[in-house]
């Protein structure tokens, strides 16, 4: 049953945005090292595997903050949790934009990392935790939205200090201040985030009910919504959290599980994280040397993130997951084999783009068609899978064994990146720039058979009959049904 339109207090949208706020972090700091890479080769005199390091490092860092997310949202709170975050964001950014060496540079990012992993588990949760029922899409979307607005930011401070910032003759390395800059937004989402209530759900698990009541009286709008709310959380309780037990005894249960698994191993081998890591690089093989060319080209990539994400969040409720993503899948092939066939047949055989001198004698024409198929790749994913995984997760677990699902799901995630993230440079090398590409781009037909075979359509069902499907073992392809 659909929910008539209700107008909410503007305070929940504030709660709802300062959440989100960790999303912005996230962004940040996955976004601030494609910028960073080159300045911290020169710098620190790192080669490829060391670079790869320097990436990867915080995508286990994330992996780790994810796994002990769980517990630390359970014993202190979604609140406590989200600030301890912070504090790590800050102490993080801080000690890698003091990194003497390359070792401690990397061990700093993985620091960095758990931040991020706490972040990327624990703001959806809350978020969904204080969402009234029929805004909830919209507040876990407002997350994604900002992850995309974190990395365009990073990549646009990451041009300032890479062009126009003389600050860093004196302090020694543009990529210091491309770091260190992260504390401002750090600490002021510990200031934010400490006016945050606590999530009413966590405050009833704990027995405290009367301060269950008074948030909810905060920013529900009448008594009866809030009697109402306190019910439903109470039931919803009843059921314990027993993900093992049902990994154990129930079939339907473990295939979703692995069509969690599935589905984020292949929202990274999409390779969108290629792109976000290394496009100032991906644009100086195609042929674009200089840094202000290389950034500004980047800059772009973010912004058109960030647009064809409101793509999605348009679109989602309304033709529903699978044929966005089938669209996505397309469009993404097609874009990623068009960059492999314009390095293969074009830009790979340039003496310029070998030697890494200037750009002016290849092909011009080649060089802006290849970035142009990034940037229509990016409008791919940005408009399918970015925000559609994260919803489809949020949604096929039983509430039973939801957090063990959504724990391993986004671990799933963080690891699949990271090996997307430790392996694009030795691929390049090792395997030549246009068949990378063309890897890439001819690995969007199995996810196509994956999605025909296995994805259920979750548009419009309730999640309380998602629930019973999976339980009784009814078909992936058909628990929406
Ligand atoms: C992915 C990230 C990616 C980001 C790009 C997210 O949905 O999980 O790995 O960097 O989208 O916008």
């Amino acid at each position: 049953m659909s929910e008539p339109i209700t107008r909410y207090k503007p305070i929940v949208y504030i709660v709802g945005l300062t959440a989100a706020l960790a999303g912005l972090l996230f962004g940040l700091d996955v976004g601030v090292i494609s910028g960073a890479l080159q300045f911290i080769e020169k710098d620190l005199g790192i080669g490829t595997f060391g670079l790869e390091e320097v990436v990867s490092a915080l995508l286990w860092g994330a992996t780790f903050g994810a796994l002990i997310s769980g517990f630390f949202t359970k014993a202190l709170g979604r609140k406590s949790t989200l600030l301890i975050g912070a504090v790590i964001f800050a102490l993080g950014s801080l000690c890698c934009s003091i990194a003497p060496t390359a070792g401690i540079l990397i061990g700093a990012r993985f620091v960095l990392g758990i931040a991020v992993g706490i972040a990327s588990f624990t703001a959806p949760m809350y978020l969904s935790e204080i969402a009234p029922r029929s805004i909830r899409g919209a507040l876990v979307s407002m997350y994604q939205l900002l992850i995309t607005i974190g990395i365009v930011l990073a990549f646009m401070s990451d041009t300032y200090f890479a062009t126009y910032c003389r600050i860093h003759e004196v302090l020694g390395g543009h990529w210091r201040l491309m770091l260190g800059s992260l504390v401002v937004p750090s600490t002021l989402m510990f200031i934010a985030v400490f006016f945050l209530p606590e999530s009413p759900r966590w405050l009833l698990l704990k027995g405290r009910s009367e301060h269950a009541r008074r948030v909810l009286d905060r920013i529900r709008n009448s008594a009866e919504e809030v009697s109402r709310e306190l019910e439903e959380i109470e039931t919803s309780l009843e059921q314990k959290q027993n993900g093992f037990h049902l990994l154990r005894n129930n079939p339907g249960f473990r295939k979703v599980l692995l069509l969690g698994i599935g589905l984020q191993v292949i929202q990274q081998l999409t390779g969108i994280n290629v792109v976000m890591y290394y496009a100032p690089k991906i644009f100086s093989i195609a042929g674009f040397q200089t840094s202000a060319e290389q950034m500004w080209g980047t800059v772009l990539v973010g912004c058109i993130n960030v647009l064809a994400t409101f793509v999605a969040i348009a679109f989602v409720d309304k033709l529903g997951r699978k044929p966005i993503m089938y669209g996505g899948f397309i469009v993404m092939g097609i874009a990623m084999t068009a960059v492999g066939l314009c390095f293969k047949f074009g830009l790979d055989n340039h003496p310029a783009v070998q030697s890494d001198s200037a750009l002016h004698s290849v092909n011009p024409l080649l060089s802006f068609a290849a970035i142009a198929f990034i940037l229509l790749f990016i409008i791919g994913f940005a408009a399918s899978a970015g925000p559609i995984i994260w919803v489809m997760c949020a949604e096929i677990f039983p509430t039973a064994g939801r957090d063990l699902g959504i724990t391993v799901s986004t671990c799933t995630n963080w690891v699949v990146n990271g090996i997307v993230g430790v392996t694009f440079l030795s691929l390049l090398e090792g395997f030549g720039h246009g068949n990378t590409f063309l890897l890439y781009g001819g690995i969007e037909i199995l996810f196509i058979l994956f999605f025909l075979r296995w994805a259920p359509e979750t548009k419009g069902v309730s999640l309380e009959k998602i629930e019973a499907n999976v339980l009784h073992g009814k078909k992936l392809r058909e628990i929406g049904r």
